[in-house]
């Protein structure tokens, strides 16, 4: 159910009375209170004030006779007036009572499907394939992945499609080591590594020579910088209360820094090298590779044969590796229709768009002039090769002439910020796509040291063996002989190790989801699977905490009645379930009543989240539902509860509690455990 929307309404009927029809802009101004002494709703001090002038009364006034209307009319228990003009609401406990019933007995926890579903493309993970990843390309996934579940579930058709990078100059890097410096017993046994150590090769030997010229340009740099900060410092001396000059000064210092910088790097680039015979060699023997590089994959796109045949058997071993690891992470997509499928659609896509008017010749190179940006949109360069934009606009319209969607989604790092902003000026500049287009961008993943993680020999952390350690570590956390003891669990080796897999990659996930999407954040394993904290440990611990109580709470009544009625008691309703179907649920402890409405709010949130698609919406929302639920256990007994009535609404909390943290991380993509 959407509960602020039913508050709203009702609230609105009231309202109407007093105010009219307009008064439903005004609906806004109510949202759940803090605090659930002033109840559990509020209508704030702005909608009286606005009210108070348009009927030019007193806002305590006004806000005094919707709360007598309110009353009147009967939808909720109470409507208080506090201080200059609010209106605190209290929910009737029947209306609690039922609804929570409701959503525990329904399949869905009551939430409603979309009366208008709309179609979405999501555009996720598509990394560039051949080069080695990394932690950073999960988070795209994991994002991506919680989105579609969570449009889905809301009732949308949602196409979900991975954009692999499988065309770019990467392919040039590869074939061109491959020609030149393959191990090809290494690329017989293990090819995708063998494809990243040339893919890194290459990458040094071109980091190398560019660092190589660019030294010489940045020593000459350093000299002139050098003096201009000796000039701004006497200029400094001789009037040292001038600001511009002191802003000279602070600028010119900044730039000898800069400088220093860059060279501290080309030259750490160059020893690198120059450590290795080996690579030295290479480098030497193959200078200017950045060119021949592009030549491999200008050829690449031409289709030369070899350089097509050596493509088609690369790839399928790239595809194999990242597949396992989605494997794992149990995330399928509906297409993988990566930049290679849209080759051939590319110069028609020109052509079209030069056609039309909308793209035109400018140096040599085919651009699109957009509105409010200064630089065009090249779409075509000078020696005819296509760009990344190009492949975009080709996919685009692909998507729009297959799967007429309303909107498109982009998941992708914000580092691409601009590329997307030019997208999709142009896309609605030239009527490719007037839909809601999106990019949904999110923050980078960092090592402690603030960079993106590395291992100690210096290279990027595989994903596959990160993806282990996660698992180790939530075995040692979680299963560690003496957590298990004391929690008396006897979880067998096997048992252990699916627990420990689905938390340490439930760990994994829930941290890429809980950061908010937009922020950078600290990858760091010992946080992420702890039991408590806003972490999905303690999320799903919750959760085998409410079946470990449930388990409980049949064998106690089993007992019972097997001792009343021997061997009927297959077929006898519980206790529970009696008071539930007699609608006896009662909330005595307001610890009770506020995890009802924190249930209820369950859709509210899914709702809230796909506003700006922040999966963290979620985890935040399941974080205090877990947290109350602590609360709530430990100040009301539910195994020892006093009356059947007590017990059936615990019981009933319980339940509902469990189902909703359950669907909550399995939207997020994240399994459970029952027992742990
Ligand atoms: N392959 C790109 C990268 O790794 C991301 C692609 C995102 N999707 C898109 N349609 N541009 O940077």
């Amino acid at each position: 159910m959407r509960l602020l929307e039913t508050v709203r309404s009702q609230f609105f009927n009231s309202l109407q009375k007093i105010a009219g029809p307009d008064s439903a802009a005004l609906l806004e101004r109510i949202s759940p209170t803090r605090d659930t002494q002033f109840g559990d709703y509020q209508a704030n001090l702005a909608l009286a004030m606005t009210l108070a002038k348009q009927l030019s009364k007193d806002s305590v006034e006004v806000a005094q006779s919707i709360a007598d209307q309110i009353n009147a009319d009967g939808w909720f228990e109470s409507a208080e007036v506090a201080g200059k003009g609010f209106v605190n609401l209290k929910l009737k406990d029947s209306f609690v009572a039922e609804s929570v019933i409701e959503a525990n007995q329904s399949d869905r926890l009551a939430v409603s499907q979309a009366s208008h579903p709309k179609t979405y493309i999501v555009d996720y993970s598509s990394p560039n394939v051949a080069k080695p990843m990394h932690v950073g390309h999960i988070r795209s996934t994991v994002i991506g992945d919680s989105i579609v579940k969570i449009l889905r579930y809301l009732g949308h058709t949602v196409i979900s499609d991975n954009h692999l990078g499988d065309w770019g100059t990467q392919f040039g890097m590869v074939i061109y080591g491959y020609k030149n410096f393959a191990n090809q017993t290494a690329f017989d046994t293990e090819p995708v590594a063998e494809l990243s150590r040339l893919y890194r090769l290459i990458q040094q030997i071109i980091a190398y020579q560019a660092a190589v010229e660019s030294l010489p340009k940045l020593q000459e740099q350093l000299g002139v910088l050098t003096n201009g900060l000796e000039m701004a410092r006497k200029a400094m001396e001789k009037t040292p209360a001038d600001k511009k000059l002191a802003k000279n000064l602070k600028s010119a210092e900044k730039a000898l820094r800069d400088c220093e910088e860059s060279i501290q790097e080309a030259t750490a680039k160059v020893s690198a090298v120059e450590a290795d015979q080996v690579v030295l060699a290479a480098a030497q023997k193959h200078p200017n590779l950045a060119t021949k590089v592009l030549q491999e994959t200008v050829k690449l796109h031409e289709g030369d044969a070899e350089n097509l045949e050596l493509w088609e058997v690369f790839l399928p071993h790239c595809k194999a590796e990242i597949h396992q690891v989605y494997k794992r992470l149990g995330i399928e997509f509906d297409y993988e229709l990566g930049e290679s499928y849209y080759h051939e659609m590319l110069q028609p896509t020109v052509d079209s768009l030069v056609e039309r008017g909308m793209a035109k010749e400018s140096q040599g190179a085919i651009c699109v002039f957009l509105d409010g940006f200064e630089a065009p949109m090249i779409i075509q360069k000078q020696d005819g090769a296509f760009l990344y934009s190009t492949t975009d606009l080709a996919t685009v319209e692909y998507r729009m002439k297959h799967f007429n969607p309303d909107a498109m989604l982009y998941v992708v790092d914000h580092r691409q910020g601009d590329h997307f902003k030019k997208l999709f000026a142009c896309l609605k500049q030239t009527g490719l796509a007037n839909v809601e287009l999106r990019h949904v961008s999110s923050g980078t993943v960092l090592g402690k040291d603030g960079r993106p993680c590395k291992t100690r020999s210096g290279t990027v952390v595989g994903l596959e063996s990160l993806l282990d350690e996660a698992v180790e570590r939530a075995l040692q956390v979680v299963c560690n002989p003496d957590r298990l003891q004391k929690a008396s669990l006897d979880l067998s080796e096997s048992e252990q190790q699916r627990t420990a897999s689905i938390i340490g990659l439930g760990a994994i996930k829930y941290a890429d989801l809980s950061h908010h999407r937009e922020t950078d954040y600290e990858f760091d394993l010992d946080k992420m699977v702890q039991l408590e904290g806003n972490t999905s440990a303690y999320i799903q611990y919750s959760f085998a905490r409410t079946q470990s109580i449930l388990r409980k709470l049949d064998d106690q009544e089993l007992q019972r009645v097997n001792a009343v009625e021997q061997g009927q008691s297959q077929s006898k309703q519980t206790d529970a379930q009696k008071e539930m179907s007699l609608g006896r649920i009662q909330w005595a402890h307001p610890m009770e009543r506020t995890l009802a409405i924190q249930l209820l709010r369950f859709e509210d949130f899914l709702h809230q989240s796909m506003e700006d698609y922040l999966p963290s919406v979620i985890t935040d929302y399941l974080y205090e539902l877990a947290r109350m639920f602590a609360s709530f256990f430990d100040q009301c007994p539910v195994l020892r509860a006093e009356n059947a009535t007590q017990k059936a609404t615990r019981r009933l909390l319980v339940e509902c509690t469990g189902k909703t943290l359950q669907r909550g991380l399995l939207l997020l993509g994240i399994d459970t455990v029952e027992r742990m």
